[in-house]
C-alpha cells in the first residue's frame, strides 16, 4: 500500500510537471483525485489492512492527496498567469508620449531669439564660490546689497582664494566665468537654475530659472542694450509690446535699469495682473560696471559691455497666464500636458 502511494505520488509529480494547458490540469485532477481514482478509493483498501498498519497508511494517503492537490493548484495559477501575459485579445496599455516642460519651452524660445540676434548660448555652473557669485561682480563681503541675494552655502571647507562654496543665487557669475576665459567681442546668453532660501508660495520658490545675457566689445553703449531688449520683447511676447526702462541699482552694472513690458493682458490700459499700472517688470539690466571688467582683466577704457538678467518663471507665468509658480514643479500631468509642443 505504501509503495503504491509513493508510486502514485511520483507519477503525479511527473505528469504535473509536463502539463501545458489548463485542460490537462483538469484531466490530471480527474485522474489522480477524481471519484474513480486510486486515491479516492484507497480508504477502503486501508480498512482491509492489519490494524497496526492503518495509521501510517492513512497518514501517507492524506499527505499524498494534499501534495497532488497543491501541485495542481500551483501549476494552474502559473498557467493562468502565462496565458494572461500572452493574451493578444486583451486591450493594450496606452503609451503616453511625454513632452517638454513649459519652462524648457520658454528657455528654448528665448535663447533662440537671442541666437537670432547674434548671441551664443552657454552653460554656467550651479555650484559657485563667493568670489564668482559676489566679489567679482562688485559685491564685496560687506556690501549691503549682498543681503538681497540670500544664499544657500554648502557645508564644504571654503576655498582659500575664492571663499565659501554656495549654490549660485543668480546667473550673473557666468558672466565672470566666460569673460575670464575669453576676450571680447562677446555676446552670450546663459540659461540655468538659481537658488535662494525663500519660503515657497504662489510667487516664490527656492529654486528657479534665470537667463543671463551680456555683450562686450569696443564702443558698446546703452542704446545697443535697448535695441536688443526691445527686439527681444517684440519677438517673445508680441509685435506691439513696448518696453519701459526705469533707473535702478545693481552693483554689477552702472547705470542700471529695471525693464517693464506693457501689460500682456490689457496692453497697458490697467488691469489686476499689472496692478492697474499697465506695466509688468520682467528684467534687470545695465552697462557692465568697470570694476567687473577689471576683475576679469578687460580694460574698461577700451571695452564696454551691457548685461541683463531675467527670471524665466515670471516670464512664463505672464506669457501663459499662470498664477502659481508651484505648478511648474508639482509634476501634475494635467498642467504639463497643456504645454507639450507637437
Ligand atoms: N542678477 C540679478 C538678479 O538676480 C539680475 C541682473 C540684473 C542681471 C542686472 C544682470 C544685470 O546681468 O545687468 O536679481
Amino acid at each position: 500500500m505504501l509503495n503504491k502511494l509513493k508510486e502514485i505520488s511520483e507519477q503525479a509529480r511527473q505528469a504535473i510537471n509536463s502539463v501545458q494547458t489548463i485542460q490537462q490540469i483538469r484531466d490530471l485532477q480527474t485522474r489522480f483525485l477524481g471519484r474513480k481514482s486510486f486515491l479516492a478509493n484507497a480508504s477502503q483498501s486501508i480498512a482491509s489492512l492489519a490494524p497496526e498498519q492503518r495509521p501510517l497508511a492513512g497518514k501517507t494517503l492524506n499527505s499524498v492527496k494534499k501534495e497532488i492537490f497543491s501541485l495542481l493548484e500551483e501549476k494552474q495559477k502559473s498557467l493562468q498567469k502565462q496565458e494572461q501575459g500572452i493574451d493578444i485579445s486583451l486591450p493594450g496599455f496606452p503609451v503616453e508620449i511625454a513632452g517638454s516642460h513649459p519652462l524648457t519651452n520658454v528657455i528654448n524660445e528665448i535663447c533662440r531669439v537671442f541666437e537670432d540676434l547674434g548671441f551664443e548660448v552657454q552653460q554656467g555652473s550651479e555650484i559657485e564660490t563667493e568670489k564668482y557669485n559676489f566679489q567679482a561682480l562688485n559685491i564685496p563681503l560687506d556690501h549691503p546689497s549682498r543681503d538681497a541675494f540670500d544664499t544657500f552655502y554648502l557645508q564644504l571647507p571654503a576655498d582659500r582664494t575664492q571663499g565659501r562654496y554656495l549654490l549660485r543665487s543668480h546667473t550673473s557669475p557666468s558672466q565672470i566665468r566666460i569673460m575670464e576665459k575669453r576676450k571680447p567681442p562677446l555676446a552670450v546668453v546663459v540659461p540655468g537654475k538659481v537658488y535662494r532660501p525663500d519660503n515657497v508660495d504662489a510667487s516664490h520658490s527656492f529654486m528657479f530659472h534665470q537667463i543671463e545675457g551680456f555683450a562686450v566689445d569696443r564702443e558698446i553703449n546703452f542704446s545697443h542694450l535697448k535695441g536688443v531688449l526691445v527686439e527681444f520683447g517684440r519677438r517673445v511676447f508680441s509685435a506691439d509690446t513696448r518696453l519701459r526702462f526705469r533707473p535702478h541699482f545693481f552693483p554689477f552694472t552702472e547705470p542700471s535699469a529695471e525693464v517693464d513690458i506693457s501689460c500682456l493682458l490689457c496692453s497697458g490700459k490697467g488691469c489686476p495682473v499689472c496692478k492697474h499700472s499697465g506695466w509688468l517688470e520682467i528684467l534687470g539690466c545695465g552697462m557692465i560696471h568697470p570694476n567687473v571688467l577689471r576683475a576679469v582683466k578687460i580694460n574698461p577704457a577700451k571695452f564696454q559691455g551691457f548685461a541683463f538678467g531675467m527670471g524665466v518663471e515670471r516670464i512664463a507665468m505672464l506669457k501663459y497666464g499662470i498664477s502659481d509658480i508651484r505648478l511648474f514643479f508639482s509634476n501634475h500631468k494635467k498642467f504639463l500636458r497643456q504645454f507639450y509642443e507637437v
